[in-house]
């Protein structure tokens, strides 16, 4: 699963390794790092893979950065250095894991086979003879439809970052490079979590083609309008509890036997050109109509998948209905979108603030509504923080 890395990864990888060997990297058991990562929401969504092994999507992706919705992440040291010579590849312990939700209640604590090859991947080259406890806690309800893997693994990396100390080996571009790959082989829209810049509101993910093919994919900020930083409002709404019938992963694959996903990808650079100009330009209703048609374009994809993959429920479906005349008849900036799971996302500039939470306390009191949750995001901190300042 983690065999193909970038070849950029494994030199900064082997510059690990040297580190350790020159007796400048010392890992005692319980030795610790901590970091905390942003979720973010997909505004032109990546769904579809053109190589699994390396994880390249099959589009460009572009996310809004949910600062205030985050995972923080300790990972301790099980076992310690060798002395020089007597290093061996085996490892004493094994690597744990636990999740808390926001309320400190542990909902997790069995680490997945996923998660300890991911592990092994990072810290074999250079550091084979320990493990590693890890544990999380998400800073959002559970089940709020905020994909835990985007800033779960954002967060894991970057706490072996801090674990590391890589800001004393690499420089921040190269710091940004290891952060934002790793992540993006544990989950592809993780490397959207993995800025380090507290401006980095909108983050956009690229195929990088090199002789015609993409073997390569960078993660950037995309230079935003000042207008949009400490106008936006952003809500989960969630619609329906039950668990996941597909999940993005197998989503992922599936896309590739519905002729939907030719025509989705036929158009998407367009928009994802046209997007980024008009986050760089201020020009809401633009932003608001690329952002939902892509959304509407995903889920196609998604329900034509043989086996389907049906997030678009009834409720769903309902509930943006509503939303979408409600908008349209007051004319307001705010728009919706919908990721892997029955949650609507709304998005709104202050100005519509008040309008939206009329309406969300309006349609929670129609008579045949489902019943819904609501939580809102406070845009704080828009980065990933590596150590406790
Ligand atoms: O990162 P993954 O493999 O869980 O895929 C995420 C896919 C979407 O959330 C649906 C879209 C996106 O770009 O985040």
């Amino acid at each position: 699963m983690f065999d193909s890395i970038p070849d950029a990864l494994k030199v900064l990888q082997s510059r690990l390794k040297e580190h350790r060997d020159s007796g400048n990297m010392e890992l005692q058991n319980g030795d610790h790092g901590y970091a905390s990562s942003p979720s973010n929401i997909a505004l032109i969504k990546y769904w579809g893979k053109e190589d699994k092994l390396l994880q390249i999507p099959l589009n460009n992706s572009l996310s809004l950065t949910l600062g205030g919705f985050r995972t923080h992440t300790q990972v301790r040291v099980l076992g310690r250095f060798l002395p020089h010579g007597h290093e061996t590849s085996a490892r004493p312990f094994s690597h744990k894991f636990a999740l808390k939700n926001e309320d400190g209640i542990e909902i997790e604590n069995i680490i997945s086979d996923k998660m300890i090859k991911f592990l092994d991947a990072i810290l074999f080259p250079f550091a084979p003879e320990i493990s590693l406890s890890v544990q999380s806690q998400n800073f959002f309800p559970t089940g709020c439809g905020i994909a835990s893997s985007a800033s779960g693994y954002a967060a894991l990396v970057g706490a072996i970052a801090d674990l590391l100390q890589i800001k004393r080996i690499f420089n921040r571009e190269e710091q940004h490079y290891w952060i934002t790959q790793w992540a993006r082989l544990g989950s592809g829209s993780a490397t959207r979590s993995g800025m380090l810049g507290d401006d980095d509101l909108f983050v956009c993910w690229e195929r990088i083609l090199e002789n015609g093919e993409v073997k390569l994919t960078t993660t950037e900020k995309i230079k935003h309008h000042p207008l949009w930083d400490r106008n936006l409002c952003h809500w989960v709404v969630v619609l329906d509890k039950t668990p996941k019938e597909v999940s993005s992963s197998q989503g992922h694959l599936l896309s590739k036997n519905t002729p939907l996903q030719i025509v989705r990808l036929a158009q998407i650079q367009q928009s994802y050109q046209t997007l980024k100009k008009a986050i760089e330009e201020f020009n809401f209703s633009v932003v608001a109509q690329l952002s939902e048609q892509d959304a509407f374009a995903m889920h196609a994809v998604m329900q034509s998948s043989q086996p389907a993959a049906r997030y678009l429920t009834t409720p769903v479906a309902q509930f943006i209905s509503h939303f979408v005349s409600f908008r349209n008849r007051n004319n307001l900036n705010c728009f919706w979108t919908l990721d892997a799971g029955p949650n609507v996302h709304l998005v709104a500039l202050k100005n519509a603030e008040s309008s939206v939470e009329h309406f969300l306390d309006d349609y929670m009191g129609l008579e045949n509504s489902a019943p819904i949750n609501i939580y809102k995001n406070k845009f704080q901190q828009n980065c990933l923080l590596l150590g406790r300042s």
